[in-house]
């Protein structure tokens, strides 16, 4: 058998929806979750051996190669960038990213520059571009409902879900920006030189979306 194909999986929520996905395939997975603290796991059946990784990573370690493939929310690929195969549309991990403000806030009024606060400069940056908007866009990492709320920003570009964290603090989506969900990404090489391999766990992934 060829050595295993080596997938990245985003550690937490994602990670656990990519296992259900394997099992559900018909793949044994209980390396993966009888993992204790190890960071690299076999999926025999499937031939394929998983890597725990932060998002971030997911994309530094296929970028690179040294994964062939990853599991990695749309948010990181929009934030990122960078050069790859995004294959599939996954469907779970399903949120958006959105503009919000203090409730009641009249964002589009006026001609001062907004100041922008967000965990994701680079998607800030390119929606309000797209707008022919000038803005300051303040990089903050973590809790970023807090900005406007200390009056350090007019509004935050952030990842809502269930929209629970603005209501909670007296915010509100005013606009939506994009959409996200899980994708299954490729390195470029691998792509080519296992691609036998590999369009065979995509065509099994999409007939049991
Ligand atoms: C994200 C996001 C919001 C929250 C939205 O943060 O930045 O704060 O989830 O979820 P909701 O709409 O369901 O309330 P996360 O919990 O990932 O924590 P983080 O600040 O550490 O990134």
């Amino acid at each position: 058998m060829n050595k295993p194909i080596r997938m990245a999986l985003t550690k937490g929520r994602l990670e656990k929806d990519t296992v259900g996905l394997l099992e559900m395939l018909g793949f044994d997975c209980t390396a993966v979750r009888e993992k204790g603290r190890k960071l690299i796991l076999p999926v025999p059946d499937a031939n394929l051996e998983v890597v725990l990784a932060k998002a971030n990573d997911v994309i530094t370690y296929v970028e690179h190669g040294v994964c062939d493939m990853g599991v990695v929310g749309k948010d990181t690929i929009m934030e990122m960038k960078g050069k790859f195969y995004e294959l599939v549309d996954l469907g779970f991990g399903k949120c958006k990213f959105a503009l919000a403000t203090k409730k009641g806030y009249d964002f589009y009024s006026g001609y001062g520059i907004k100041t922008i606060a967000t965990k994701y400069p680079n998607v800030a940056r390119s929606f309000f571009e797209k707008k022919g908007m000038d803005t300051e866009i303040i990089k903050i990492e973590g809790s970023v409902e807090l900005a406007p709320l200390l009056e350090l920003a007019d509004g935050i570009v952030d990842i809502v879900e269930t929209g629970t964290t603005l209501k909670e603090n007296g915010l509100e989506v005013i606009e939506d920006v994009a959409p996200i969900s899980a994708r299954l990404i490729a390195n470029t090489v691998s792509l080519k030189m296992r691609h036998a391999e590999i369009d065979r766990l995509i065509t099994l992934i999409e007939e049991n979306l």
